[in-house]
């Protein structure tokens, strides 16, 4: 009997090895593969059936028997069929789960090489001009077109050019990229091997953050595996060193020239004056990772799906205190309370959902009221939130949303890397601001000292002071910080305070 189960990372966390073990031990052929994204049904076990794969889980090591006897009560059928599956438009992952990731002719067999035939076939301008036809814009979070972004290092004319894959996976409730790279890690080479010809690269590298052992060890043993293919292209991988900062290209760059990594100012743009004063491309993962897919399968095909000028899928990570914690690949468009109740099936703690913070630590919290918004970039942007690399943070009605602008500043302040004032010391004082308020104003003893009717007056008065203070150097953060680290942590603590006021002690604020 052959079987299939997760190697991946969170697979392994939930106990796929053990599971792995008992099932070679009964002799059974155990194929290791990606994960397929649902950690609901983790530890999951398929069973090749004939021409299907009959899924069980969650299970361990103890339900061996009755597993392979047909017979268990978490028998879910083939996977595919499961709504959270079945529902899916899976462009970029729809590999993951199913094949054994460094299997190169398992690849060739589901459509691998196919992009990067069809690119080799064409003029780097006719590959340019299909990105640019798919729509696709950069998946990291800031959503510029790839098109564009190629288009300039190809207008960049002969020179040493690079292709730099950003796999500095740093926010919060995100793993896509992990995934992506444990899972099909020839889909991102082949998206890179792609990049490369469309702008006349011949080295690559793919950075990635240290916490990623098992993508590191995927993405070198698939780049050792494959490299006959790739050339002339050559490709390595660059390990991070823990700094949240190096997220940002350029100061990911700086980080792969072996210096300390801090942000360049812009201009000049890495496409024109990247790695080594060179020409760069440097995209996300899941960017160049849905790049094959455009190549093999057409850029209408791609554009076909989405919202406005949202075009494709948008893998969605649903993370927190989420009953389907998992992978959801879909088109854009989708709203983001179809996400958070529909497809994530409400809170794990079985409480109404209180707030969801999107796009990671930079991300607005948004509340219920607002889960009419459709999932793509403009909307976001207009209603002062952004999609960044589609994490989703769910947060029940235990929430101290004070608490989470504090989180917010704090971040800020140990991940600034220290080049621009307004992120440096700005948040360090915004922490000791949001301090304040939660303490219930300026004045402290002296304010405890005065009558009951005065004091309650003085702390109001004093509280608003400080809410005030706090919007001014959100102000200052926003428009004056060199990077989005700084720019952009106003977006959780100013909408932590917009949409949840009464959690600031905000008494002016509040239902009467
Ligand atoms: P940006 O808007 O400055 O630039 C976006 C990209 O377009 C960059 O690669 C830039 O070099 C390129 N670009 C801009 N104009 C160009 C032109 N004319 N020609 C060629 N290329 C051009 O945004 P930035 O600072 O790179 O990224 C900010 C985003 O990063 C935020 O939206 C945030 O969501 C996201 N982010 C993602 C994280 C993650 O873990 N994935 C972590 C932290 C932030
Ligand atoms: Fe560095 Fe913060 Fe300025 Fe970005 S905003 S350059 S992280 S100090």
């Amino acid at each position: 009997t052959t079987v299939f189960i997760s190697a991946d990372m969170a697979s392994v966390a939930l106990g796929a090895d053990a599971l792995a073990d008992a099932f070679a031990d009964v002799g059974c052929t155990v194929v290791r593969t990606g994960s397929r994204g649902l950690f609901a049904i983790e530890p999951l076990v398929e069973v090749q059936e004939g021409g299907a794969r009959i899924g069980y889980g969650p299970v361990g090591p103890e339900d061996v028997a009755a597993i392979l006897s047909g017979d268990h009560p978490h028998r879910l059928g083939p996977v595919d069929a499961l709504p959270f599956f079945a529902r899916q438009q899976r462009f970029t992952f729809a590999r993951c789960g199913i094949n054994d990731p460094l299997d190169l002719a398992a690849y060739v067999a589901s459509g691998g090489w196919r992009g990067l035939e069809a690119a080799r076939a064409m003029a780097p301008q006719a590959v340019v001009d299909a990105i640019k036809a798919s729509g696709l814009r950069g998946r990291g979070g800031a959503g510029f077109p790839t098109g564009i972004k190629w288009q300039t290092v190809l207008d960049a004319g002969p020179a040493e050019k690079f292709v730099v894959c950003n796999a500095d996976e740093g926010d919060s409730g995100t793993f896509a990229d992990r995934m992506l790279m444990e899972g099909d890690p020839y889909c991102l080479i082949e998206g890179m091997a792609i990049a490369a010809h469309a702008v006349g690269a011949d080295h690559g590298y793919v950075y990635i953050r240290s916490e990623y052992p098992f993508a590191i060890r995927a993405m070198q043993g698939a780049i050792e595996r494959s490299a006959a293919l790739l050339a002339p292209f050559t490709l390595e991988v660059r390990v991070g060193a823990g700094a949240y900062v190096c997220g940002e290209e350029t100061a990911l760059l700086d980080s792969i020239e072996g210096k300390r990594g801090q942000v360049r100012a812009k201009p000049p743009l890495p496409a024109i004056e990247g790695l080594f004063g060179q020409p760069t491309v440097i995209n996300n993962v899941l960017s160049l990772a849905a790049v094959p897919f455009i190549l093999s399968e057409g850029a209408e095909a791609y554009a076909a799906v989405g919202l406005g000028r949202s075009r494709g899928t948008m893998p969605v990570q649903l993370a927190g205190n989420i009953r389907n914690g998992g992978l959801f690949e879909i088109g854009f468009g989708i709203s983001l309370g179809e996400l958070v109740e529909t497809v994530g099936g409400g809170t794990a703690s079985g409480r109404p959902v209180r707030a969801v913070q999107v796009g990671g630590p930079l991300g607005a919290y948004l509340p219920p009221s607002m889960f009419d918004l459709p999932f793509d970039y403009e909307s976001f942007a207009a209603a002062g939130a952004l999609i960044g690399h589609a994490g989703i943070t769910v947060f029940d009605d235990t929430v101290d949303m004070a608490q989470m602008a504090r989180f917010a500043m704090e971040f800020c302040a140990v991940e600034s890397c220290g080049k621009c004032t307004p992120c440096r010391i700005g948040s360090t004082r915004g922490v000791e601001t949001i301090d304040r308020i939660i303490a219930g104003g300026r004045g402290g003893d002296r304010v405890e000292a005065l009558p009951q009717m005065r004091n309650a007056k003085a702390r109001q008065k004093s509280v608003e002071q400080e809410i005030a203070l706090l919007r001014d150097l959100c102000d200052t953060m926003k428009y004056g910080s060199l990077c989005a680290l700084g720019g952009f942590t106003p977006y959780p603590v100013l909408s932590a305070l917009n949409h949840f006021p009464e959690d600031f002690g905000d008494a002016s604020a509040m239902p009467a």
